[in-house]
């Protein structure tokens, strides 16, 4: 099937046999991240555009996570030249492999979702615990280039999350505390991933989770802890099949507010004039339809900057969310994020977020950081 298929399978039977799997099974479609040209530098731009001379083509349909840069309003985020035109190559590879760029971590949103039970290989941490849990899809944690490496074999090595035994729940999580915003499920996740490490948690006390909420969930367990799966009783597809007896004799935790508080705690400092951010992981429809509507009629005296992919972008400028957001003084970017542009050439220095993942990142690159709700967001950067 030639040279680039080849290389495919060279690493994912070097991965396959690292994990000592059994070995290759089909998969149906791939997510891939390494896709900013902030962390493929040069040697990752020319490894993409070597693959494609081969010949590389996705076999399975296949999506790709954020860029470092909106595509086309690249000059208004203050990217420098130099760094969009190699962007625009990364991406360029991709589409010549036939990779779709959707440059988004909620590939999900936009029409990319697995089915129950089906195998694929995403990455992206976030996408990966959310494909998991709330699609119950069977995916590892991939990495960009045994994503690619998946998407061209279509194929992936059989261990770990895609076998059925390792799906049942290592913990159990009693959520005593009040959720209130989706920040407060952002430090849970956090807080969970930090006490159980890259375990299988089951939730309990989650009645009311939304999708976004879980979105905010699986993002910030999967950036504290690795977890890649977790159940959430009476919400996520798998957990039904989880009784009494399976739960007995496992570690449990209970969180309470002082742990979420402590866990927000832990990524807030106090910051003198932050960029405000709203979309990680990439804002829904419903998220860009909150913001607007607590924007209407205010004026901005801060910088608020939303993120979202090109599909939800669309349809919230159909609905008038994102001239609503512009109007108060916001800006609103697609295809990246607050973590993987190029901040500190962009000249930021602080960041206020409700995501712990953002936080997290952003103070790991030297950042002043504050986890903050959508509410108090709002308010603060119009005072
Ligand atoms: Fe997505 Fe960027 Fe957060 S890739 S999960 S918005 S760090």
């Amino acid at each position: 099937m030639g040279p680039a298929v080849a290389r495919a399978m060279e690493l994912l039977v070097a991965l396959g046999e690292v994990f000592e799997a059994e070995r290759l099974i089909p998969i149906e479609g791939a997510h891939i991240s390494g896709v900013s040209y902030k962390n493929l530098g040069d040697a990752g731009l020319e490894l993409l555009e070597d693959l494609a001379e081969l010949g590389a083509r996705a076999r399975v349909r296949a999506t790709l996570n954020p860029a470092g840069m909106d595509l086309d309003l690249w000059r208004e985020m203050g990217i420098p030249q130099d760094f969009a035109e190699r962007q625009l190559r990364v991406v360029r590879a991709f589409d010549r492999m036939g990779v779709e760029a959707t440059c988004t971590c909620t590939p999900y949103l936009v029409g990319h979702v697995p089915r129950r039970g089906s195998q694929v290989a995403w990455a992206e941490s976030s996408a990966v615990a959310f494909s998991n849990s709330v699609l119950g899809a069977r995916t590892n944690r991939e990495s960009g280039p045994s994503a690619l490496a998946s998407s061209i074999a279509g194929r992936a090595p059989l261990y770990g999350y895609r076998l059925e035994e390792n799906r049942r729940p290592m913990a159990v999580v009693e959520v005593e505390a009040e959720l209130r915003s989706r920040l407060d499920y952002s430090a849970l996740g956090y807080h969970i991933g930090r006490t159980l490490g890259s375990s299988v948690p089951y939730i309990r006390g989650l009645p009311r989770a939304g999708f976004d909420e879980l979105k905010s969930l699986a993002a910030a367990c999967a950036t504290s802890g690795g977890i890649a799966l977790f159940h959430v009783e009476g919400i996520t597809p798998e957990a039904d099949g989880f009784g009494e007896g399976d739960l007995r004799g496992l570690e449990r935790i209970s969180v309470e507010e002082g742990d979420l508080e402590e866990a927000a705690s832990r990524l807030s400092g106090d910051l003198e004039d932050p960029v405000f951010c709203l979309g990680c992981p990439h804002c829904s429809l419903e998220e860009i339809r909150e913001a607007a509507m607590l924007l209407r009629g205010r004026r901005l005296r801060r910088r608020l900057w939303v993120f979202t992919s090109r599909g939800v972008y669309g349809e919230a400028e159909r609905r008038g969310y994102i001239d609503a957001i512009l109007e108060a003084g916001g800006r609103v970017f697609r295809d990246t994020c607050m973590v993987v542009a190029p901040l500190r050439e962009m000249g930021w220095r602080e960041m206020a977020t409700d995501s712990c993942k953002a936080a997290h990142y952003a103070s790991s690159m030297g950042l002043g950081t504050r986890l903050i709700s959508l509410r108090e967001m709002v308010e603060e950067a119009s005072h």
